[in-house]
């Protein structure tokens, strides 16, 4: 069988990216320039600046990907692209620049879903694993528990109603003053302290088993920190971040086994940012390997985002004969 070698750019949010992927597995180059240190001066991501930084760089984090794959655009099959969701003016930049390429060299054009391309991370990662599997994607953006019936086919079983995990995790981080982004640091932070000193509430959504809501949680930390304050009391940062992460983690491995137990399956997968969370994946093994679950995780290089996901995810679209054209747009909600 020929190879099929695809170039895939990334840049919905804060990260400019490019990778060179042989047959949706196998990863020759995965370049990242990420714009923290800058969005950090702001304490989140800033729109515009993000843009402006994708255009400085999308350029020269291509050529090193073609370049560390010591390949060239004469080699490539297929360029996969994030079209959505994500930042409209972030998007446009890869999206631009992928299409420009496409037309400059007469190269399939296949746009990806950057949710898509964060399950995707887990065939890198595991070669063996194959649909069906029930996997987890915890983001910045987003948080979706999904049905990965087949490669290319989804049923999102629930997603959060306000805040996404790694949101909570941002705006908490930002409340106890640990900076942006906040998953690293509250993680780090809560090292140190006891994820049961203090019981902040596991928000339940009423009328679905699956749908989670994390804008109670982060309201329960901040009047905790709001109301220690106003009594004089010096407040313990790392037994708030352990007992916040662990109402996060409680939240999340519970509605991930509720769906284990309705659904069947012997394969669990979680993906995106959040899922590089050490304790959290350490919950999530425990609780598969209890019910004789296979638990399959990206490493954390491959959970924050990165265009080898993407690169993954668009194989399987360009094999299921998807070609997009020229009109491509860039969808901010894009749907799964
Ligand atoms: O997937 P990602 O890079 O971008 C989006 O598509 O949103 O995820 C970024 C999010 C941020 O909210 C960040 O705080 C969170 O993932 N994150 C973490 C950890 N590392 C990154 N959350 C918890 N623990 C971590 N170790
Ligand atoms: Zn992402």
């Amino acid at each position: 069988d020929k190879e099929i070698c695809i170039l895939a750019i990334e840049s919905s949010c804060d990260e400019t990216a490019a990778a060179v992927v042989v047959n949706g597995r196998q990863v020759l180059s995965n370049v990242i320039s990420t714009q923290i240190p800058i969005h950090t001066l702001y304490g989140g991501v800033v729109p515009e600046i993000a843009s402006r930084k994708h255009i400085e760089r999308i350029n020269q984090v291509i050529e090193e990907a073609l370049k560390e794959a010591h390949t060239s655009l004469d080699e490539i099959d297929a360029i996969g692209v994030t079209y959505g969701p994500g930042l409209v003016g972030a998007l446009l930049v890869g999206l631009s620049e992928a299409k420009a390429i496409s037309f400059a060299k007469d190269i399939p054009l296949v746009g990806v879903h950057h949710i898509e391309g964060h399950i995707c991370a887990n065939y890198i990662e595991d070669k063996t694993l194959e649909p069906p599997f029930l996997c987890l994607v915890v983001s910045g953006g987003h948080t979706h528990l999904v049905r990965v019936k087949d490669y290319g086919q989804y049923e999102i079983l629930g997603r959060t109603r306000d805040d996404a995990a790694g949101e909570a995790f941002d705006k908490v981080a930002r409340a106890i003053g640990l900076g942006y982004p906040g998953g690293p640091k509250i993680e780090q932070k809560a090292k140190e302290g006891d994820p049961h000193a203090i019981p902040f509430p596991v928000a339940k959504v009423n009328d679905s088993a699956y749908d989670f809501s994390f804008s109670g949680l982060k309201s329960a930390v901040l009047n905790y920190i709001n109301g220690a304050k106003m009594k004089g009391e010096t407040i313990n940062e790392a037994d708030i971040a352990a007992s916040f992460q662990q109402a996060v983690i409680d939240a999340l491995v519970g509605h991930a086994m509720h769906a284990l137990d309705e659904f069947g399956g012997d394969k669990f997968a979680i993906a995106g940012g959040v899922a590089s969370n050490g304790t959290l994946r350490a919950a999530m093994q425990e609780a598969c390997e209890r019910r004789g679950v296979r638990f399959y995780h990206p490493s954390p290089i491959l959970c924050t985002d990165n265009a080898a996901m993407i690169g993954a995810a668009a194989y399987y679209e360009y094999m299921s004969g998807r070609r997009d054209s020229m009109s491509l747009n860039a969808v901010p909600n894009l749907a799964l």
